[in-house]
């Protein structure tokens, strides 16, 4: 792996070190240890012209060897695209008992750079990199549950960093001097997720032949997985699934790189509802050049700060991706949600999942039935010839190849 990713050995150390229960007590209140997930590479991707080794954990069979599969396809029409924003995060603060909304929101517009002034005051690592509080936006809702309010977004470029805990420091400073300018009062002060200004795009062509399958052409798989994403762009209750089989792979990517994957999930499922109904991330349509596909999402990650820096293993991943910024890392894993998607829609559209995902899943039953080392597979792979793909047959299976361990079990 050092090799392919162009590192050192050692710079890979901390794929294997675990996490110290000294590093895990400074994390969290009361540390009991560490719950491990596997740690595995997807293959075959480039994006952007580049190779890259992409660290994926999680506890899912399947979504590791569906993600190298799709980005296996996708080369032969050159690989991912991908492309995404500067860090713009959103802070918001809530203002209450404001009497009149439009002079309020006159007033907070003409003090603009005295409220980003404040906003930067403070030392921080991100201002003088050239980040910080940029803009300003302010939004009026003449109703709510709690009567007419006032919120105003800052827009705060985090550069590298996911960037929540800089954010809600700079909502935090300016809440006094926006209670003093509105004669509101401030309530919550707080970072959104819906990050709509950190969107990151990602874009593939596969050739029509990569796609063949068994005795299906290149040209009807592709059709066929133009009709999967046509019910997600119909039907809510297909897009969340299509959706989170997307989220599969980015925030398996988000876990290895030690970045917040609820944010990345809350940020994905508002945007996707951003019109007000539920919608795919992802388009799929056949072009003349083959099938293609795009996705657009909030991805709100960073390369330093907070378990990104803490984390070995995190340290680890970032240096077998080869990234050192926050957009490069976004970038990638929008290549693979895009990759992910088109592994399950190519899969459910062909054979169906349950073939491929439970001859993996049998190693999962196998473990659980007690089985340890080469047994493992053996038990695995009994379970597949026989198809029967459950509990009870797996421990028969670990009992027969316990009592007779000379035996032909393949
Ligand atoms: C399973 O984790 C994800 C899928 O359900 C995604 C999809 O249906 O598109 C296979």
């Amino acid at each position: 792996m050092a090799d392919a990713a162009g590192v050192a050995e050692g710079d890979l150390a901390g794929l294997s070190a675990g996490l110290d229960l000294s590093i895990a007590d400074a994390m969290v209140e009361n540390a009991l240890g560490n719950l491990a997930l596997p740690l595995g590479v997807a293959t075959n991707f480039v994006i952007n012209g580049r190779e890259v080794l992409v660290p994926m954990a999680i506890e899912e069979p399947s979504v590791i060897a569906g993600a190298s599969k799709a980005a296996l396809a996708a080369r032969a029409g050159g690989g991912f695209e991908a492309e995404a924003d500067d860090s713009l995060m959103i802070g918001q603060v809530q203002l209450l008992d404001v009497t009149n909304l439009e002079r309020a929101i006159e007033a907070v517009q003409e003090r603009e750079a005295d409220i980003l002034a404040l906003a930067n005051a403070r030392p921080s690592r991100i201002v003088e990199l050239g980040g910080g509080a940029k803009r300003l936006e302010i939004r009026a809702f003449q109703q709510s549950p709690a009567g007419p309010m006032l919120v105003l977004h800052l827009l705060y470029d985090t550069l590298d960093a996911m960037g929540a805990n800089a954010v809600n420091t700079a909502v935090e400073a300016v809440a006094p001097l926006l209670e003093t300018i509105t004669g509101g009062r401030a309530n919550l002060r707080i970072l959104s997720n819906l990050a709509d200004r950190r969107l990151a795009r990602a874009r593939v062509t596969v050739p029509l032949e990569a796609l063949a399958r068994n005795d299906l052409r290149g040209h009807q798989v592709a059709t066929r997985i133009v009709e999967a994403y046509a019910l997600a762009a119909v039907d809510p209750y297909r897009a969340a699934t299509h959706n989170k089989g997307i989220m599969n792979g980015i925030d398996a990517v988000a876990v290895a790189t030690g970045n917040d994957w609820r944010a990345t999930e809350a940020g994905a499922h508002a945007y996707a509802a951003r019109g007000g109904t539920y919608t795919p991330l992802s388009r799929w349509s056949v072009s003349a050049h083959g099938l293609a596909g795009s996705l657009e999402l909030p991805l709100a990650v960073g390369t330093v700060g907070g378990a990104t820096k803490a984390h070995p293993a995190a340290q680890a991943c970032l240096r077998l991706l080869g990234v050192e910024r926050a957009r490069d890392l976004a970038m990638v894993m929008a290549a693979v949600g895009l990759a992910q998607n088109l592994a399950a829609l190519w899969a459910l559209a062909t054979e169906g999942i349950q073939r491929g995902h439970m001859a993996l899943h049998a190693r999962q039953m196998a473990l659980a039935a007690g089985a340890v080392g080469a047994e493992v597979e053996l038990v695995a792979k009994w379970l597949v010839r026989s198809g029967e793909i459950r509990a009870a047959a797996a421990e028969e299976a670990v009992r027969e190849i316990r009592r007779n361990p000379g035996g032909n079990h393949t």
